[in-house]
């Protein structure tokens, strides 16, 4: 039977680099895990109780395909918290984590064969998730002196119907300021291209807070997710913020896709809200983390490091060390017993050159992990 020629996308090359780690691990070797995107740490206790508490007293059936109203609510009342919007719950659509999220935006947004921008160095699934529904990824390189973010003049004459932004940006962890923001918005507006911002490591920063696309725009998707600061990878659950003209829209797709996101991850997700304590505590180990990443990663040699501003990784230019990423990141996993994400994942073009570290996971691990890659580099 043939496939698809759209289904013709790139595996996920972090996922190969966490297989060679476990395949290492169950061959004997300690692995020190600087590849992964995702806390060490699980979900808040109170999130847990809280579920348990709901299996006892229903079937947890479908709800209904916006989400649990209450959580709706609750995340509304987080943009008044963290940014000062005042947000209808209305415009919240709860989904499967921001995967989901993506889906249903790109299906609400685009027809076949539109043109979306996407900056690379970025999130390797934009461009595969936009390959797989039949519309066109248009990378566009950004610079280390623009912190690795686009800016308007990156698109300009580029003919796109969609932006998709994130900040704290994976794999740099740099972050638009309000004047940015306010700038790729109104660039984009101008161009008719819809704005996305992806805000899924908002929580997770570290000196100023995040800018969301809202302070600047109703006229804008936001997703967001309870993968990160949230700390619930595997529930896959998130939300979107949609202009009030598109939730019916993107109600239909979500009923049909989908027919609602998980019940019990939304359960778990309205109490994870609440766990501010257990969550600030999380952000501390990142803190300390990115310290300690700060100060080692140039003590072993890799020098060309974008200071993050949130998120939990540093993206590196190794084009001093390597022109074969991968190779080198094979290398580092074998020689030095540290998973590290070859940048091909994030830029096809220049990711040969480029490594993204992790530090997700608890500060011993992180200590070690950055003794061992010295060692390695010392050794070379
Ligand atoms: C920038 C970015 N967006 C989206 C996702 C997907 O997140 P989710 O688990 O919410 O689907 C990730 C996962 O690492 C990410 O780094």
């Amino acid at each position: 039977m043939r496939t698809s020629r759209r289904s013709d996308v790139d595996p996920f090359i972090v996922m190969d680099v966490m297989e060679a780690a476990r395949a290492a691990e169950a061959a004997g070797r300690h692995v020190i895990h600087m590849e992964v995107g995702q806390p060490g740490t699980g979900a808040p206790q109170a999130a847990i109780r809280a579920l348990g508490q709901a299996m006892d007293e229903g079937p947890l059936g479908y709800t209904v395909a916006l989400g649990l109203p209450a959580l709706r609510a609750r995340i509304a009342r987080l943009y008044g918290d963290w940014y000062d919007v005042d947000l209808n719950p209305d415009r919240v659509i709860v989904t499967s984590g921001a995967s989901g999220g993506f889906i249903l935006a790109f299906n609400a947004l685009f027809d076949s064969g539109d043109r979306v921008g996407i900056g690379a160095p970025g999130y390797p699934s934009y461009r595969q998730i936009l390959t797989g529904l039949g519309l066109t990824p248009v990378d566009l390189p950004t610079s280390a002196a623009n912190r690795y973010q686009p800016v308007p003049d990156d698109f300009a004459g580029h003919d796109l119907q969609g932006l998709l932004v994130a900040s704290p940006a994976n794999p740099t962890g740099t972050m638009l300021d309000h004047t940015a923001m306010a700038h790729l918005v109104g660039a984009a507006q101008d161009v008719g291209a819809s704005f996305i911002s992806d805000e899924i490591y908002h929580g997770i920063e570290y000196e100023a807070k995040a800018v969301s696309a809202l302070n600047v725009s109703d006229d804008v998707y936001v997703i967001n997710s309870f993968s990160k600061y949230f700390s619930m990878t595997g529930w896959r659950a998130g939300w979107m913020v949609v202009p009030k003209d598109h939730v019916r829209v993107v109600e239909r797709l979500a009923q049909n896709m989908f027919i609602c996101p998980p019940h019990a991850s939304q359960v778990a997700a309205l109490a994870a809200m609440d766990a501010t304590d257990e969550l600030q505590a999380n952000l501390d180990v990142y803190r300390t983390n990115r310290a300690l990443m700060l100060e080692g990663l140039p003590k072993a040699g890799f020098m060309r490091i974008a200071p993050p501003d949130g998120a939990f990784y540093v993206y590196a230019d190794v084009s001093e060390l390597t022109d074969d990423s991968r190779a080198f990141a094979a290398r580092i996993l074998d020689e030095a017993g540290v998973a590290v994400t070859p940048g091909l994942d994030f830029d096809p073009v220049r990711g040969h050159q480029t490594l993204r570290f992790s530090y997700a996971r608890t500060t011993d691990d992180i200590a070690e992990g950055l003794r061992r890659l010295k060692t390695f580099m010392d050794g070379r």
